[in-house]
C-alpha cells in the first residue's frame, strides 16, 4: 500500500494529456500496490500565490521565532510540504508551456523549496531533506523534446530533475506524451506515452 500524491498543473481537466498520463502511471502503481491511496492536488483549482515580502520574511525567520503573521504567511507552504512528506509516491503532471512549466506549477515549487525545511547547506554543500520518495513526472508537449532538433530545449525535464533532486527527491522518472501537436499524431502520442510507463 502506497500513499500517492498527484499534482495537476494543466487546466484542461480530463482532456489533458499530462493528466491522462499521470492517471495511467497511478493505475500501474495501484496494480503493483493494492490498497494504495491517491490524493489529488489540482494547482489550477487552488493556485499558490506568488511569493510576497511577508512570505519571504517568514521563510527566513527561524521557526522558533515565528510570529502569528509569519505563521499565516507560510500556512500554504507548510501544508504543501506536509503533503509531500506524507506521500510515498509523487506524480507530477507537467504540461510544457512556452518551453517551461505552467506558472501554477512553478508557484507550488516556490512554496516547497525552503531553506532549512526542505534543503539545507552545510560545509559539505547543499543537502535535500525530502528523502525516500519515488517521483514520476508526466510530461506533455506539442513537439518532441526527448530526441531530435528540439532536444536542446528539453528544459522542463532537466529543471524538474535538478530542482526536485536538490530537495532530495533523486528517484525520479520522466514519462512523456510528446508530439501531440503534429497533425494526426495526438492519439498515437498518448498511446506511446502510456505504453512507455515502466515502474
Ligand atoms: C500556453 C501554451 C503554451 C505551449 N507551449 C508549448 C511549447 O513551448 N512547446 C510545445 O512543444 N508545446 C507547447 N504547448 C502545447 C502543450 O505542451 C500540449 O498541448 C500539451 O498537451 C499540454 O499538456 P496538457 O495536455 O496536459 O494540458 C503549449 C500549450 C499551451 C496551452
Amino acid at each position: 500500500m502506497k500513499k500517492i500524491l498527484h499534482i495537476i498543473s494543466s487546466p484542461k481537466g480530463e482532456n489533458s494529456y499530462s493528466v491522462k498520463l499521470g492517471n495511467a502511471i497511478i493505475d500501474k502503481v495501484k496494480l503493483a500496490n493494492p490498497g494504495s491511496i491517491v490524493s489529488v492536488k489540482d494547482l489550477t483549482v487552488n493556485p499558490f500565490p506568488h511569493l510576497e515580502e511577508a512570505t519571504l520574511n517568514a521563510f527566513y525567520t527561524p521557526a522558533e521565532n515565528h510570529t502569528l503573521e509569519n505563521k499565516k504567511a507560510i500556512k500554504n507552504s507548510d501544508l504543501a510540504i506536509a503533503e509531500l512528506k506524507e506521500a510515498d509516491i509523487i506524480v507530477i503532471g507537467a504540461p510544457l508551456w512556452n518551453f517551461g512549466i505552467p506558472s501554477v506549477l512553478k508557484a507550488w515549487i516556490d512554496h516547497i523549496a525552503r531553506a532549512n525545511v526542505t534543503f539545507k547547506y552545510s560545509e559539505a554543500g547543499p543537502e535535500g531533506l525530502i528523502k525516500g520518495k519515488t517521483v514520476y513526472v508526466a510530461m506533455a508537449s506539442g513537439a518532441i523534446y526527448s530526441s531530435g532538433p528540439f532536444q536542446a530545449f528539453d528544459f522542463v525535464s532537466t529543471y524538474l530533475k535538478g530542482l526536485l533532486g536538490f530537495l532530495g527527491m533523486t528517484d525520479l522518472t520522466v514519462f512523456r506524451v510528446e508530439g501531440s501537436a503534429y497533425p494526426g499524431q495526438a492519439e498515437a502520442a498518448l498511446k506511446t506515452g502510456i505504453a512507455s510507463i515502466e515502474l
